[in-house]
């Protein structure tokens, strides 16, 4: 049976601050630069979700995508959409809030509701700006 990777891009905007309370301001500048500015900066963040399992004889599809969307809305989106990524996000807590680390808590959010579909999570690509992305993989 052939399979197939599906993607579901969805967005949304948030502020952040990279700085770990262990450096000092001196540290968190030299590492971060601007990126730590104390009164936040924001991104319009794209999100792409892919998804890889057999593709269905009778239906077509791998899965429907608009299931997919639901559940990145409801376990990603809606925590993350207007807010500060350092503050606000249950799921964000404790962790500094770089793209990388936003994909793999992104990853740890979807992972088991899709899942459940009976299709496998490939690939969580975290957009910050149009020269910067990042892709987790699960490992
Ligand atoms: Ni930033």
């Amino acid at each position: 049976m052939p399979t197939a990777y599906i993607t579901r891009r969805e967005r949304f905007c948030a502020a952040h601050r990279l700085f770990n309370p262990e450096f000092s301001e001196e540290q968190n500048a030299a590492i971060y630069g601007e990126c730590s500015n104390e009164h936040w900066h924001g991104h319009n963040f794209e999100l792409l979700v892919t998804v890889h399992g057999d593709i269905n004889p009778q239906i077509g599809y791998v899965v429907n995508l608009k299931t997919i969307s639901q559940i990145i809305k409801e376990r990603v989106i809606s925590k993350l959409d207007h807010r500060n990524l350092n503050v606000d996000v249950d799921f964000m807590q404790g962790k500094i809030p770089s793209t990388e680390n936003l994909a793999v808590a992104i990853w740890a959010q979807l992972d088991a509701p899709i899942k459940a579909l009976g299709v496998k999570l490939h690939c969580v690509r975290v957009q910050e700006t149009e020269n910067n992305y990042v892709e987790y993989f699960g490992d």
